[in-house]
């Protein structure tokens, strides 16, 4: 880590015109975090000490989105959009109060590697005053060229519109992150001016009026990939993609088998264990963990929940939020859990709805078992006892409670309390007519041989 302190400025004041939506661009998620969470977070990867977002006038939930993802966040309105120097200086506040490095983000460039920031930092400890990350753009068009002299130093970054055809020839592009490690980095950018093809305000040059007061700019190189910028929907697509390509690879690398990996969604938090094994077409929201030597099924959807050690989930379960299945368990085909625990070894394998309960250990939860949670105002638990058999297509209505041990038969609609180890049974007596079934038909084929 280097020894100065840290101000990471993230410029998130672009409405986004081209995402075609109500929301701001930054606010759209990759792999279910915003783009703006996953910028905050390459930031305090880094150790940053001081982080302020700039926004546009107007976005609220841009500025809320900060907070929640760094409460330490100072948000700036930059009230005109007048170019990417302008937009830094909306943090003048926080310029002039801090001593150090200043590292500059984009909000809408949600893949960068925490190993890229570290090396254009190294760059600083190594002396340079300004570090640029470039990379070789497949097409150019539209990015600033990163010029250089024979030594691979910076000389200046020229904008597309600004530059010449042979500067336009040049391949290594900026990427828009850049680093400053310099005595005055208010003063420098106070000096840039809008005398250009666009008459903004460029960070960019910042590089050659650094170099005018003798520091030296260097460039580190990226992928192209880590520095994606998302400006349309398609974009945010490619970079989802991307997102949840470094997602399986770093769960398979970290012992978890994919039968089908590219039809596996992961979300930015979701924590696999060990010899955890996922078969296709598996959706995890965010929030959900899953301990070592679990096995998930085919076609799963899975939010905010927690699977122990040795449990078996699938096909088509649903865990939806503070669902928690214990080591060893079972869940089947087409149940939901929301807000219930399975206690370990318990099993519920069939068609059931479990809502706002707990499920003891061991436990047995026939086909077609329903928590009656709601009453149209209320939610109500129920909690039925380790090693309790609950019969098929049973209706439990909350609030309940059902013993260890206890027995439920099938069909039963439970309103009452269950005491362990007892039977609970409602269902109508089954009424039964020896040979009413042979006269029956004896009686209509000959009505239908009439007609
Ligand atoms: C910028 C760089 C260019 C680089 C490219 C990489 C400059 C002058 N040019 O160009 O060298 O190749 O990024 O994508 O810096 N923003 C504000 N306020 C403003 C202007 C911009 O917050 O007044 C924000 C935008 O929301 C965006 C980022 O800064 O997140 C970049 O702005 P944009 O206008 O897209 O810059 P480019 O012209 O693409
Ligand atoms: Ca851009």
């Amino acid at each position: 880590m280097s020894p100065r302190p840290l101000l990471v400025v993230v410029l998130a004041a672009g409405q986004g015109t081209r995402m075609k939506s109500a929301l701001p661009k930054v606010l759209h998620k990759i792999g279910g975090r915003s783009m703006l969470g996953h910028v905050i977070a390459a930031a305090q990867s880094l150790g940053a000490d001081g982080l302020s977002v700039v926004v546009g006038p107007g976005m609220d939930k841009v500025r809320a989105e900060a907070v929640a993802q760094a409460p330490v966040a100072q948000v700036f309105v930059q009230e005109k959009q007048q170019g990417t120097a302008d937009a830094v200086l909306a943090a003048r506040e926080a310029l002039a109060a801090h001593k150090g490095d200043v590292l500059v983000l984009y909000a809408d460039t949600p893949l960068l590697p925490p190993e890229t920031l570290q090396a254009l930092r190294a760059r600083l400890d190594a002396g340079a005053g300004i570090a640029v990350l470039g990379f070789e753009a497949n097409d150019p068009a539209g990015y600033g060229r990163l010029l250089t002299d024979s030594d691979g130093w910076l000389t200046a970054i020229r904008e597309e519109k600004d530059a010449s055809e042979a500067e336009r020839a040049v391949r290594l592009c900026n990427s828009g992150v850049m680093a400053f490690r310099l005595d005055d980095v208010l003063g420098v950018l106070t000096r840039i001016g809008n005398q250009n093809a666009k008459g903004e305000y460029y960070l960019t040059d910042a590089v050659e009026i650094a170099r005018a007061s003798g520091a030296k700019a260097a460039v580190v190189t990226c992928a192209e990939e880590d520095v994606l910028g998302v400006n349309s929907r398609d974009q945010l697509a490619v970079a989802e993609g991307i997102f949840q390509k470094r997602a399986r690879l770093a769960a398979m690398r970290e012992g978890v088998t994919m039968i089908a990996p590219e039809t596996v969604w992961l979300s930015y938090d979701t924590r696999l264990g060990r010899d955890v094994t996922i078969q296709p077409n598996v959706f995890f929201g965010p929030g959900v963990s899953v301990d070592d030597e679990a096995e998930i099924l085919a076609n799963c959807h899975f939010e905010r929940a927690h699977i122990g050690k040795g449990a078996r989930v699938g096909p088509f379960s649903r865990l939806r939020p503070g669902a928690d299945i214990g080591p060893d368990a079972h869940v089947g085909n087409f149940v939901e859990l929301k807000n219930a625990q399975l206690g370990k070894g318990a099993k519920a394998n069939h068609l059931s709805y479990l809502g706002d309960g707990s499920i003891g250990a061991g436990a047995n939860i026939g086909a077609g078992t329903i928590f009656c949670n709601y009453d149209g105002f209320f939610k109500h638990r129920t909690e039925i006892g380790e090693g309790a058999f609950v019969g098929s297509n049973t209706s439990l209505v909350a609030p309940l409670k059902v013993g260890a041990g206890a027995y439920i038969g099938s069909g039963s609609v439970i309103t009452k309390d269950v005491a362990a180890d007892a039977l609970a049974l409602e269902r109508s007596p089954q009424d039964e007519r020896p040979g009413w079934a042979a006269k029956f038909r004896a009686m209509m084929a000959k009505r239908k041989a009439k007609v």
